[in-house]
């Protein structure tokens, strides 16, 4: 099925400033008929997004990427698709730093405890549908560079004292990861046993006591698990289980 897309060469596009790469990158898409494998990188943002609507912090020093991956439309599993970039980013981070970075479910890098980096996939649908995967890191941003409010929330790579990647090396290692998984093992078709246990061995969110919010609603519980359809499965206090794809979570 993903045959016709066998061609997957993609340029990266280097831009100092710009509002948001996922934004540019739908430029691209909505611009033509044919599939677009594109990377756009930026070296800030002046609105970077984050999921439910939220800023992303994005200045000089950080990784700031978009890649497109073209559908074919009968995809079963696209909610999966942020759990695999989380992957994907944790999993080439790791290779080239030596660095162990968590996946809190469903977006977000951590590292010892705090934001390294998230994810916002969104769904465009152009002449074709098209997932846009942005992807942010924080590499080289300094403790004196983050705002008051959000100083006990984010780190960076540079503040951890860790090692820091080759930006282009990290780029061309999320993605490939990332098409190895869509296109090669067509994990949005069916989800392989041994991706979801790489998730869970990453997970920064099984065992922990969350609250999750859903309209004026707030139930209390433990994720006690990260399902095979990329759902988080709640246990609430009184034993009922839920499965929850999005909404808010917090710990
Ligand atoms: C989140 O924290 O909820 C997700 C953050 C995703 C940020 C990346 S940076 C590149 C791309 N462009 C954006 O505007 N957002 C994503």
């Amino acid at each position: 099925m993903y045959g016709i897309f066998s061609d997957r060469e993609r340029t990266v596009t280097n831009i100092e400033k710009t509002e948001s790469t996922n934004n540019d990158i739908k430029t691209v898409i909505y611009s033509t008929n044919a599939p677009v494998f594109t990377v756009i990188r930026a070296r800030t943002q002046t609105g970077g997004r984050g999921r439910l609507g939220r800023e992303f912090f994005s200045p000089e020093g950080g990784l700031y990427f978009s890649v497109s991956f073209p559908l074919t439309g009968k995809e079963k599993n696209i909610p999966f698709m942020t759990l695999l970039a989380g992957l994907a980013v944790s999993e080439a981070a790791e290779e080239l730093t030596g660095v162990k970075t968590q996946i809190k479910w469903p977006n977000d890098i951590y590292l010892d405890g705090k934001k390294l980096g998230g994810i916002l996939c969104e769904l465009v649908c152009g002449k074709l549908l098209t997932a846009v995967v942005g992807i942010g890191i924080n590499l080289r941003i300094l403790e004196e560079d983050i705002p008051p409010e959000l100083t006990d929330k984010m780190t960076s790579l540079a503040i951890e004292k860790k090692a820091i990647p080759d930006e282009d090396a990290l780029i061309k290692a999320i993605t490939e990861k990332l098409d190895g998984y869509i296109y090669e093992n067509r994990e949005l078709f069916e989800v392989r046993e041994d991706t979801v246990s790489a998730i869970r061995e990453r997970s920064h969110s099984i065992g922990k006591k969350v609250k999750y919010t859903v309209g004026d609603e707030v139930f209390e519980g433990i994720i006690s698990d990260i399902t095979n359809t990329g759902a988080a499965e709640l246990t609430l206090t009184d034993g009922t289980v839920k499965e929850i794809f999005c909404g808010e979570i917090t710990q």
